[in-house]
């Protein structure tokens, strides 16, 4: 099978090298009976940081311009790994050059975008993906059987939250992550779209939210080249940058079929590296997940016996088809990187086969509709509903 030749964009930054080492190391794990894959270009306009792509993809063209890997008859699949506001464009301008498009999250700026992307998706017929790679890890696969199969009884209550502190401290240095203008909607797009995409995954789509947007920090000293989480050096000389997305939320929200939610996500919650959980509580059990403990998956049933009742814990391990394409013992954990293999399979299977996987743009608009839903409460301090796609 001839394979899958794909432009990476963005290539220095951090998803860039993700999804690049994931192209090229998941054939060892998953075979290539479902596709391979090509990085046949990289594109980054910074061209220092750009200095090492030639070692890391050889033999692919280097460019700084993304309209060239979108000209480029060769491409099959652009892969957007830019800041958040070029999203919308860039993955428009390749739909309609009938690309197959993979996305990072957020899809795009706001509800309507998303809705345009889906669209234009559908009438070309090329295969979508959102860059929502928590759940592939195989234990929410387990969240999801254990719920598919009524075990915990009928969905009453959502509680989930992500945290980190890479803005907990205030003199940590301005980004492109706290400007409005290339992060519009802040850590509700680049955060909550992933507690978002659980809820979407696990519980059901959303259909009516309050939230409370903050911005903790006004002001973030400017540091020259500075990646993400590094502090650089601070000598008084700086200059200032407003803060003009919110850095943490805090939501009530209801599903479509009738559960309630308690959401809260952050950057600036100080000591917390990655906090990730989520609880779910149904009529007949339970089930609770932390990233702490990040195979292990904690399910409570009220069908277990009086005097033996509590939440007992499950270790996803090689019992687990996708589990055991990487490991073949039990409690050697799968990281984040390893999500992020599966899910590039995942992206080059559904091109292969025709087959679109979730989340595909269409998923990426619900989280929109979600993320436009809690600025607008914000704002106007009230509920405000979702209309249904
Ligand atoms: N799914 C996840 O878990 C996850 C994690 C981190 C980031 N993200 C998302 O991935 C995207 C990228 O985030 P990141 O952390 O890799 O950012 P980053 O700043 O590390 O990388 C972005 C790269 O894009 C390059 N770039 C900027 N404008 C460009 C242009 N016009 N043409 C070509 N290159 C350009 C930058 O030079 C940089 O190398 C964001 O949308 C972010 O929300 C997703």
């Amino acid at each position: 099978m001839t394979p899958i030749k794909v432009a990476v964009l963005g290539g220095s930054g951090w998803m860039g090298k993700v999804h690049t080492m994931a192209y090229q190391t998941f054939p060892h794990f998953f075979g290539p009976s479902g596709g391979t894959a090509e990085v046949a270009m990289i594109v980054e306009a910074n061209p220092a940081a750009a200095k090492d792509l030639q070692a890391r993809a050889p033999g692919a063209i280097i460019t700084q311009n993304w309209q060239e890997a979108i000209a480029d008859p060769e491409i099959d699949l652009i892969d957007i790994c830019l800041p958040d506001s070029l999203h919308h464009e860039v993955a428009k301008a390749a739909l309609l050059a009938g690309k197959h498009v993979y996305c990072e999250k957020p899809l795009a700026d706001t509800a309507a975008e998303a809705r345009e992307l889906a669209d234009i998706a559908r009438e070309k017929g090329v295969i979508t993906r959102v860059g929502h790679a928590f759940p592939c890890n195989p234990v929410h696969h387990l969240a999801k059987e254990i719920i598919d199969a009524g075990e915990i009884g009928e969905i009453k209550m959502f509680r989930g939250c992500q945290h980190v502190d890479m803005y907990g401290d205030p003199l940590a240095p301005f980004m492109w992550r706290a400007d409005g203008t290339k992060a519009p909607t802040g850590i509700v797009g680049d955060t909550g779209s992933h507690v978002f995409s659980f809820m979407d995954f696990l519980v059901g789509r959303v259909s009516r939210l309050i939230a409370d947007n903050l911005i903790v920090t006004p002001r973030r000293p400017v540091v020259d080249g500075v990646g993400y989480g590094e502090q650089g050096q601070l000598d008084g000389s700086e200059d200032w940058a407003e803060v003009t997305n919110p850095d943490a939320t805090n939501l009530l929200c209801r599903f479509e079929n009738g559960a309630s939610g308690v959401v809260d996500f952050s950057r600036v919650a100080t000591g917390r590296k990655f906090m990730q959980t989520y609880e779910i509580y149904g009529t007949r059990g339970s089930l609770a997940y932390t990233y702490d403990e990040v195979n292990r998956l904690r399910v409570y049933s009220n069908d277990d016996r009086t005097g033996r009742q509590g939440f007992r814990h499950i270790d996803v391990g090689p019992e687990n088809e996708t589990f055991r394409a990487f490991l073949p013992l039990p409690n050697f954990a799968l990281g984040y990187n390893e999500s992020k293999i599966i899910e590039a399979a995942e992206v080059i299977r559904s091109i292969t086969s025709g087959q679109p996987q979730w989340p595909t743009f269409e998923t990426g608009h619900h989280i929109a509709q979600i993320v436009d839903a809690c600025m607008e409460s914000s704002r106007t301090q009230a509920w405000v509903d979702i209309p249904p796609s």
